[in-house]
């Protein structure tokens, strides 16, 4: 660990993709002072690049795969694990044993054995592990956790909480692109809620009982796919013109961004998504003075951003639509999401008693209009309503004595890097924290915790698939075996 004014922790990150690159190494990057990353593992080129660049990481600290750097003694303090869901189990194990401290992304692995596996492991070596379920760090959960703690809703009856998934979000993620197949990722109640789930038992406060669940794939196959619909968008669909899902609406006209800014509150949004909608040559020129409105026009972060994932060099920092077009003609996001090898539910619900008798009802599904959770909270003396959009957030709370309604909590759609409504950047401060502060407490989003939240997930997928209620204490027990 250096030593400073403030002790600046030290790490190393396997996996510079999405969250590791944008999420992790962007909040180094803006808070050097607390975070220095020492050491990358990243197959592609040029992600290891320019990673190393951003950080000024030397060669010899360059790696191509996480067993290489892992071959190496303890290079630094900590060891973000940011590869994809099938890739967490060895990387974690390996790094605790070598006596890193971890912080790792969700979901903690992809099988119940895999996170067994993680948790004793954590036990043996006494290291600190969090996981990245970042919604418990965001101002708008942490409020709704306070307000039942404080008994401001009585005692809890019920949660009605929805996962809504965006159209888009669900084409791109779970159609198209890293979380569509079970067999190379994991079960969308994991990928997806695994996040949710964990909220709910976070908030309820008790162990869980029993569980069913039910869900399939409606909608996303190839029962529904337009007559001679080509596999890639842009041969020629015959449908091109009026399909939501055509994929250069997507990634070149940018339809799911413009429609995040129109539902926003604020004005100068809804005349971003005005300008880039109904004025593109308007804003090509405006784009050449003004960088915001370069940033715009040729839109490069999510769900672009994925587009690029491992491209020759040259057209890596490419955005413009024809190049954009090109890459739609072979990238796994330019396919028809009728015609794709996706597998996972498209809408899943899942039911919960909880060994306080509160009930839970979870509704998960991939076409919501806009990206967001919304959940209704009934206590014995007031009901709370929630949004939480990449529209905004509100917290309603009902107090049923006094018959009044008050806002508790609320904030405007804000486009910045710490993502998930602040829950990003919040955890990683509550990381750094308890390693910095020598607490050697675990982390809230801890192992064990985690554990307890995921055998929900894997639980919910039994039940669904086998049509059985599944008592958790039976399920719990058989686990740990
Ligand atoms: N906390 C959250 O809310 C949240 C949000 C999105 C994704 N995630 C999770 O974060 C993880 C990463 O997701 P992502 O979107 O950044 O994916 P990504 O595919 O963009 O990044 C993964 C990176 O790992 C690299 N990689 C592959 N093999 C490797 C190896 N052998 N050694 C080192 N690196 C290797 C890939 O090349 C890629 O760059 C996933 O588990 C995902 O589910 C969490």
């Amino acid at each position: 660990m250096m030593k400073g004014a403030k002790e600046t922790l030290t790490a190393i990150l396997l996996g510079a993709g999405n969250r590791g690159m944008t999420v992790y190494g962007e909040y180094a990057l803006k808070y050097p002072e607390k975070l220095k990353f020492l050491a990358v593992a990243e197959p592609i080129k040029i992600r290891r690049e320019k990673f190393a660049q951003l950080h000024e990481i030397p060669p010899n600290k360059c790696f191509i795969s996480w067993e290489d750097l892992l071959q190496e003694e303890k290079l630094a303090e900590t060891a973000f694990i940011c590869t994809q869901d099938q890739m967490h189990i060895k990387p974690t194990i390996k790094a605790l044993e070598i006596g890193y401290n971890v912080l790792l992304e969700k979901p903690m692995a992809h099988t119940l054995e895999g996170c067994i596996k993680i948790v004793k492991k954590v036990e043996e070596t006494g290291r600190i592990l969090g996981i990245s379920h970042v919604l418990r760090y965001t101002n708008f959960f942490s409020t709704i956790k306070d307000t039942i703690q404080k008994g401001l809703l009585g005692n809890l009856v019920n949660i009605s909480h929805r996962e809504n998934v965006s159209w888009y979000h669900m084409a791109h993620s779970f159609v198209r692109g890293n979380w569509r197949n079970v067999r190379t990722s994991s079960p969308m109640i994991l990928a997806k809620c695994c996040h949710d789930l964990d909220l709910l038992f976070w908030m309820v406060g008790a162990l869980p009982k029993k569980i069913s669940s039910f869900g399939s794939l409606i909608h996303f196959n190839s029962a529904n796919a337009p007559k001679n619909a080509p596999k890639y968008c842009v041969e020629g669909c015959p449908i091109e013109d009026n399909c939501l899902y055509y994929a250069p609406r997507i990634y070149i006209d940018i339809i799911p961004i413009i429609q995040i800014l129109e539902k926003s509150e604020k004005k100068g949004f809804r005349f971003l998504a005005n300008l880039r909608k109904n004025h593109i040559r308007f804003l090509t020129g405006l784009s050449k003075l003004v960088k915001l409105l370069h940033r715009l026009r040729y839109w490069r972060e999510w769900p672009v951003e994925p587009l690029y994932s491992g491209l020759p060099e040259e057209s890596a920092e490419d955005y413009s639509d024809d190049t954009k077009m090109k890459i739609l003609k072979t990238s796994p996001y330019g396919r028809c999401v009728y015609r794709c090898d996706n597998d996972v539910v498209d809408h899943q619900v899942v039911n919960i008693e909880f060994e306080n008798k509160v009930t839970v009802n979870l509704t998960m599904h991939g076409f919501s209009e806009r990206e967001g959770r919304t959940l209704r909270i009934d206590g014995t003396k007031a009901t709370l309503i929630g949004e939480f959009s990449d529209a905004g957030q509100k917290i309603t709370l009902f107090d049923h004595f006094s018959g009044t309604e008050k806002v508790i909590f609320s904030q405007q759609l804000f486009l910045d890097s710490s993502g998930h409504g602040g829950g990003d950047f919040s955890l990683i401060d509550a990381f750094l924290e308890t390693l910095v502060g020598k607490r050697k407490s675990q982390p809230l989003t801890n192992a064990n915790e985690t554990l307890e939240s995921h055998l929900l997930s894997f639980a919910a997928e039994d039940s669904r698939l086998k049509g059985k209620v599944i008592e958790m204490q039976e399920f719990r027990m058989k686990a740990q075996k």
